[in-house]
């Protein structure tokens, strides 16, 4: 029996439907659904593919275009692949014009590139390449809303690299939707990711983001396209951060840190270096931890307050980790250590608005809310990560000897670790103190009693 093919789609999940519903069947999202353009579905004639074997051939496809900044390339895998589409997603004004026109312009001096613009005049593109002083003779420019006509003047020009800025602004005649709208996102970027694979030419798509943070459009967008990176910033911060959440040719949760400046975009190479922009003194409270994000070990500073509480409940907050497991590390605390703090207000912070997701940083946030209680400042100098367990026991962490290099390279001189963490071979300048116990650690740290 001939089955329909299904008219409507979910735009939060991208499922699809037969009939029109209030409610999306499969993720319960209200009014969602949507009619989806008929061009959709596959013509009757549509090109067979001839399949090929895997050789030299299509290994070579792989090629990767350097988009001049390192650690773009690094989250990317190692550059941009050719006949890939990558979606860029966040916040307004966050920089993703800026990063993308700083990026057209290096690939441009190898070969052609258009960038398409849905937002701006082509004069007011030109003004920010003016100012980020890029610009070269193979980096054209488009103000053009029309999907059809940007790829055209893409193929026509046999463009190496394709930038589309937004994918929210463009839109193709045949769909009868407006721009923005779920039909013609799905539409437009499946028509991208053909142009991408059939011409080789590697596309970046730009695309806004809703109130909660997620490329604005149905899921299936980020399925579509093979590289989907998010740019994240604190408010008022001049760093961002880009990660990698879905990558076919690279791994995912790579992180790239950069700095917005007069001049546009500049990568951080060292960003534990700007992340432990400390005052020279020590202070009470303050422990510095090596996490590992997006792959790689980076050092941040953990602050913790603790203050006698003046009313009510004792206030627990916790900016950048986890609050209920800063809880139970108060209660290990008291319960293994006898440092009670249930008559205090505790804050705990890490510096530079990065959220940190690992156990790592039990003990250097125990050792910080030890040092802020006894206004007691730790070393400069001194390192801690590892898991607290419910028993009191400091666990060891995963690649603990990278985190204790990275120390060392950045000129920490001791490490306080789990005794698993305890390199086999000593490193140079840097003296690890290996502990099994919270009590353990805390009299490595502040001495006897
Ligand atoms: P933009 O790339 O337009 O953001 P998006 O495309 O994500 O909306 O960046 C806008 C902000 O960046 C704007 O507030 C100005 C700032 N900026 C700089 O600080 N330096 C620069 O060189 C440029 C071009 C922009
Ligand atoms: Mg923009």
């Amino acid at each position: 029996m001939a089955r329909s093919s299904p008219v409507f789609v979910c735009a939060e999940c991208g499922g699809e439907t037969l009939k029109w519903q209030g409610q999306c069947p499969h993720c319960s999202a209200w009014n969602s659904l949507e009619q989806r353009a008929a061009s959709s579905r596959p013509a009757a004639n549509a090109t067979r593919s001839t399949p090929r074997a895997i050789g030299s051939e299509l290994a070579g496809a792989d090629a990767r275009l350097s988009t001049g900044q390192g650690e773009l390339d690094r989250v990317l895998g190692g550059g941009i692949v050719r006949g890939s589409v990558t979606l860029l997603g966040g916040d307004p004004g966050i920089g993703k014009s800026t990063l993308l026109l700083q990026v057209a312009s290096h690939v441009a001096a190898g070969q052609r590139v258009l960038y398409a613009s849905g937002e701006e005049s082509e004069s007011q593109v030109g003004s920010r390449a003016q100012r980020l002083s890029v610009g070269s003779g193979a980096l054209e420019v488009v103000t053009e809303n029309d999907l059809d006509a940007i790829l055209t003047a893409a193929a026509e020009r046999k463009v190496g690299l394709l930038v589309v800025d937004s994918i929210q602004t463009v839109a193709l005649a045949s769909v009868t939707t407006s721009a923005g709208a779920v039909g013609q996102l799905r539409e437009c970027t499946a028509a991208l990711v053909r142009f991408a694979k059939s011409s080789g030419t590697a596309v970046m798509l730009i695309g806004h983001v809703t109130k909660e943070g997620t490329i604005a459009g149905p899921r299936v967008l980020e399925h579509l396209v093979d590289t989907v990176l998010y740019f994240e910033s604190e408010a008022t911060s001049r760093f961002r951060i880009v990660r990698a959440t879905k990558n076919r040719f690279g791994a995912v949760n790579e992180l790239g840190f950069f700095a917005m400046t007069e001049g546009g975009l500049k990568e951080i190479r060292n960003p534990s270096a700007i992340f432990l922009a400390r005052a020279a003194e020590p202070a009470a409270g303050s422990v510095v931890t090596v996490t590992r994000e997006g792959g790689r070990p980076l050092l941040i500073e953990l602050q913790a307050l603790v203050d006698r509480m003046r009313f009510g409940a004792p206030r627990r907050v916790a900016q950048g980790l986890d609050a209920n497991r800063v809880a139970m590390l108060l209660a290990v605390l008291n319960r293994h250590a006898g440092v009670s703090l249930q008559e205090h207000d505790v804050f705990v912070n890490v510096v530079g608005g990065i959220q940190i997701d690992e156990t790592a940083w039990d003990l250097p946030v125990v050792l910080a809310l030890a040092s802020s209680l006894k206004d007691k400042a730790l070393a400069n100098s001194l390192v801690a990560f590892g898991e607290i367990g419910l028993t009191g026991e400091v666990r060891p962490v995963a690649y603990g000897e990278e985190r204790l290099k990275e120390a060392q390279k950045q000129g920490f001189k001791v490490a306080l670790v789990a005794k698993d963490n305890a390199p086999r071979k000593a490193l140079e300048g840097l003296q690890v103190i290996a502990v099994s116990r919270v009590d353990e650690a805390l009299k490595a740290a502040f001495g006897a009693a």
